[in-house]
């Protein structure tokens, strides 16, 4: 028996076709961030166990990562996420660093999840996070990155939506009604988060495994009702609490600035340990893609494990695969003629091995003047070497034969039109830049 033609179960491998999409919506991210004024920074594949423990929660930390024991001895994991690097490094450096911060990366993560769609074991997740600053306007702002990646790709508003909430909202409401001790709102706030990832009926026998109190099932299933932060039944059961002022003034926030992609719901707690505040998740309104496509929210003290200030973020993870399905659910994967990406502009073709260092002058000259060239390097006859100019999406065609050689002028074809000139070899590379649009 031969070896397996296929990667790992999960693990992440890109023909050209695939990897061109990716980029396309890489660009699109990285671009998006740079219009808010984002930097780039990056930060080790491989950490130490610890510092998911104590940070994203068991789940992701033991569960679901991919762990390992290195020769000294330590727990290592190739990183399911970046916020707890970015929390460390921020820690190590923030007081040196005018804030508010603004810092995207484009990490590959690596999560031990059962395959499905949208959901992989090796993936790239876009991350945009304001660190030092406390004001609902930093979690306004990320909303409106993730709005305007959306629109730059194509998407319109019916197809999207940023669902929001609150955590230190969850939290008052289930302290309130008496059914969640503070000791145990972690688990509530992972059973809520489960309940869209789970078949109905086997999200309540869970629910009845943990929340053995009937009226505690009720308060929980009936906060996570909750469309609207004008609900009365909120403002009967928190009063005049700060979380649910605060989610108001964000509402309000986002109607005003236009944000109509965005609204308030309850059910949004989000799975990982360290949220503290606002939440969101953005969702595809069709029934496709079921997964969240990106998620986010605020982390009120992610810093202080390390001992250093308190420094507050918020922050999302966008992910690559989920965002890809998208474009092909809704039809917006640009076709070959309007990505640019792997389009040569010219192709070399060569009559016969005399020409060859020729033809290889011509085509560096015209590399110098930063075009993009393919040389035949198969000797073919012309015509198939025309084919496969096409096939590369070349704009013009240069020819080089002996009678080139010999009057030192090369033809030059254009391949929309099929019209051939030819001209001086000193003058192509001026030509081809001025004629390329
Ligand atoms: P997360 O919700 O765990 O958040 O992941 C964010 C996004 O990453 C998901 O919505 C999904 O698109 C993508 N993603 C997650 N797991 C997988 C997977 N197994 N395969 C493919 N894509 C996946 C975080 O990771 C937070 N650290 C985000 C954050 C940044 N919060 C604040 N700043």
């Amino acid at each position: 028996m031969g070896l397996s033609s296929s990667p790992l179960k999960g693990m992440r491998q890109c023909y050209p076709d695939e990897l061109r999409l990716e980029r396309f919506v890489t660009d699109r991210m990285l671009e998006a961030g740079r219009l808010y004024g984002f930097e780039e920074f990056e930060a080790p594949l491989l950490e130490s166990m610890e510092l998911y423990l104590a940070k994203s929660g068991s789940e992701l930390a033991r569960e679901q990562s991919y762990n390992f024991t290195d020769k000294g001895g330590r727990e290592v994991v190739l990183r399911p996420e970046l916020t707890p690097s970015l929390a460390r490094m921020i820690s190590a450096k923030g007081r040196e660093m005018p804030r508010p911060i603004r810092w995207m990366s484009m990490p590959l993560c690596y999560r031990y999840e059962r395959p499905q769609r949208g959901r992989v074991r090796e993936f790239v997740q876009f991350n945009c996070d304001i660190l030092g600053c406390e004001d609902l306007t930093a979690d306004l702002e990320i909303m409106l990155v993730l709005r305007r990646i959306m629109r730059s790709l194509g998407a319109t508003p019916g197809q999207f939506e940023i669902r929001f909430s609150s955590r230190r909202l969850a939290s008052d409401v289930l302290s309130s009604l008496g059914s969640v001790g503070e000791a145990e709102m972690q688990l509530a706030f992972g059973l809520m988060d489960k309940r869209s990832k789970m078949p109905p009926a086997d999200w309540e026998q869970l629910l009845c495994e943990r929340v053995p109190d009937a009226s505690a099932r009720e308060a929980l299933a009936r906060f996570m009702d909750c469309g609207s932060v004008e609900d009365p039944w909120l403002g009967e059961v928190v009063g005049e609490r700060s979380s649910l002022a605060e989610v108001r003034e964000l509402e309000r926030m986002i109607r005003d600035s236009g944000l109509d992609e965005a609204r308030f719901d309850a059910s949004i707690v989000r799975g990982l340990d360290y949220y503290t505040g606002v939440v969101f998740e953005l969702m595809d309104t069709g029934s496709e893609n079921r997964r969240a496509i990106c998620g986010g929210g605020r982390y009120d003290d992610l810093a202080g494990i390390f001992g250093g200030e308190r420094i507050t973020g918020v922050g999302f993870g966008l992910g690559v695969l989920s965002l890809m399905l998208f474009l092909k659910t809704y039809d917006l994967v640009p076709g070959s003629g309007q990505s640019s990406h792997d389009r040569v502009d010219v192709f070399a073709a060569v009559m016969s091995g005399d020409e060859r260092a020729l033809a290889t002058c011509v085509a560096e000259s015209l590399r110098d003047v930063g075009l993009r060239v393919a040389m035949d390097i198969q000797g073919r006859s012309l015509s198939r070497q025309l084919g496969q100019a096409n096939r590369m999406g070349a704009r013009w065609t240069v020819i080089i034969g002996p009678e080139e050689r010999s009057s030192g002028c090369v033809t030059l074809r254009d391949m929309r039109s099929g019209a051939q000139e030819s001209l001086p070899i000193e003058s192509l590379p001026e030509r081809v830049s001025s004629g390329s649009a």
